[in-house]
């Protein structure tokens, strides 16, 4: 354990460290080039690093998408990635705290994520049925998907997410 944790947005420097991170904490799945395309979408992407005495442990990605039909600027989160060694030490959860922040200072009113709600509800994440993934789910991932409001917002929108480029591939919204 440290006290030295620190979350700031990514530079161009960091991008080989952050590559670095998924096959450990991902080790069945090939994240890396969805995670090279996301970073190279900078004006709607929000990255996010975890330092832990200044070693790069942690990341997360905010992309910004649209619900077609609805004015609403929504944001979905993932992927959300811990070094095993720093895991179960506050790091993803303060990167999901600084993202949301970030995210609704800039105007985001709902945030989505494809994960394990026994984690996300931590942050009042919700299963969502008013707006789709951009591929449809197995049926026993449904409680995986989930929205947060933000900023007190009333009207959710309904529809289907559009996604950016990198996130347009089905498998990565399948098991
Ligand atoms: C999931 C992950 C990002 C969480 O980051 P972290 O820094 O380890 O988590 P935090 O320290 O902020 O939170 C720890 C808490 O989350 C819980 N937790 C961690 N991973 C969890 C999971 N997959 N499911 C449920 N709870 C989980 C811990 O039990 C702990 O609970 P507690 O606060 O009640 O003790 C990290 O464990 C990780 O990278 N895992 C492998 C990759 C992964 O599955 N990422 C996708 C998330 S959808």
């Amino acid at each position: 354990m440290t006290d030295r944790i620190e979350i700031r947005e990514s530079g161009p420097s960091d991008a080989a460290l952050i590559e670095r991170l998924y096959p450990d904490a991902f080790p069945e799945e090939n994240l890396s080039p969805l995670v090279r395309n996301l970073l190279s979408e900078a004006p709607i992407v929000l990255s996010l690093v975890g330092m832990a005495d200044a070693a790069l442990v942690g990341h997360a990605i905010f992309t910004t998408c649209g619900v077609a039909g609805s004015p609403d600027k929504v944001v979905l989160l993932g992927p959300l990635a811990v070094a095993p060694a720093w895991q179960r030490q506050g790091i993803g959860s303060a990167m999901v705290h600084a993202g949301l922040q970030r995210v609704e200072t800039a105007g985001a009113s709902q945030v989505y994520v494809l994960g394990d709600p026994a984690y996300y509800k931590r942050f009042g994440f919700e299963p969502d049925a008013d707006v789709t993934p951009p591929y449809p789910l197995p049926e026993a991932w449904a409680g995986a998907w989930q929205s947060l409001s933000l900023g007190g917002n009333q009207s959710r929108p309904r529809g289907k997410l559009s996604v950016p480029q990198p996130w347009r591939q089905e498998a990565l919204w399948a098991p």
